[in-house]
């Protein structure tokens, strides 16, 4: 099978095949998702809270993203995989967006990268496409803005701010995004934006009406404790799995039983 393309994307969109995507940061798990045949995986800037163990994104750096992303390129086979672009690497100028982008795909093996923001971020989304670097447009929550939101909140929830994310919607595609994520943003405006786009909506939080669904890996296999959103399901809980083994193999070692003549040499 070949790698998954944005012409990919566009086509299951036209042929209303849904689009699968999971976020991962690292080989072992990259390679799990690749093999279940998931569609795209984002190295999400995510990675600060459910790996790095911080309580925001905003302090991931481009270094550490480039690093991440690199390793799932490494373990990937056909999945396309899109680099998260992290706070502070594209708000200071389009040029720095432009040139920090670019270091997802020449440097880290992406072919794609996400990036957060509508309408300001349409002259960045504009470059970027010169530059043929695809990109996926973010809008809704978008946690690199939780200081300006006051917390992660449901966004689009008012007339007024629905009218505005549809419109955004429309920039992003108009300035050249070939995806578009929605995430927490109510399910009737995920299906109007979702409609009017010809581009794929991704969503996470915003029901089941859009093109594409994506979750934080961590949530699906339960190895982030400190809070499931509502919008999230655990598939499985990996943190328990691998409590009780490592809990067995302590135990073990501590009366003798490990390791036994089958792990020794002769
Ligand atoms: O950082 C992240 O994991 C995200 C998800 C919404 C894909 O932005």
């Amino acid at each position: 099978m070949q790698k998954i393309t944005i012409q990919d994307f566009l086509k299951k969109k036209r042929e209303k095949q849904k689009i699968t995507l999971l976020t991962a940061y690292d080989y072992p798990f990259a390679k799990i998702v690749d093999e279940a045949g998931i569609d795209g995986i984002i190295v999400g800037d995510s990675v600060g809270m459910v790996v790095q163990g911080l309580e925001t994104t905003l302090p991931v750096t481009m270094d550490e993203m480039v690093y991440h992303t690199k390793i799932v390129s490494r373990a990937v086979q056909n999945s396309m995989v899109i680099g998260d672009l992290p706070f502070m690497s594209y708000q200071t100028s389009v040029a720095d967006g432009v040139k920090n982008a670019g270091r997802f795909l020449k440097e880290a093996g992406a072919s794609a990268v996400k990036i957060e923001g509508g309408a300001e971020v349409a002259e960045h989304i504009r470059a970027m496409t010169r530059s043929d670097i695809p990109v996926m447009a973010h809008i809704g929550l978008t946690p690199q803005s939780i200081h300006r939101m006051g917390g992660y909140k449901v966004q689009g929830k008012t007339e007024a701010s629905a009218k505005r994310l549809l419109e955004e919607a429309h920039i992003a595609e108009d300035a050249g995004a070939f995806s578009l994520l929605l995430e927490a943003i109510p399910m009737g405006l995920a299906k109007k934006i979702t409609e009017e786009l010809s581009i794929p909506t991704i969503g996470i939080g915003a029901g089941p009406h859009c093109d594409g669904q994506v979750l934080v890996l961590h949530d699906v296999i339960g190895l982030f404790e400190r809070f499931l959103p509502k919008f999230a399901k655990r598939y499985t809980n990996l943190k328990e799995s691998a409590f009780e083994a490592i809990k067995e193999y302590k135990e073990e070692v501590e009366k003798g039983v490990f390791p036994s003549e089958e792990q020794s040499f002769k």
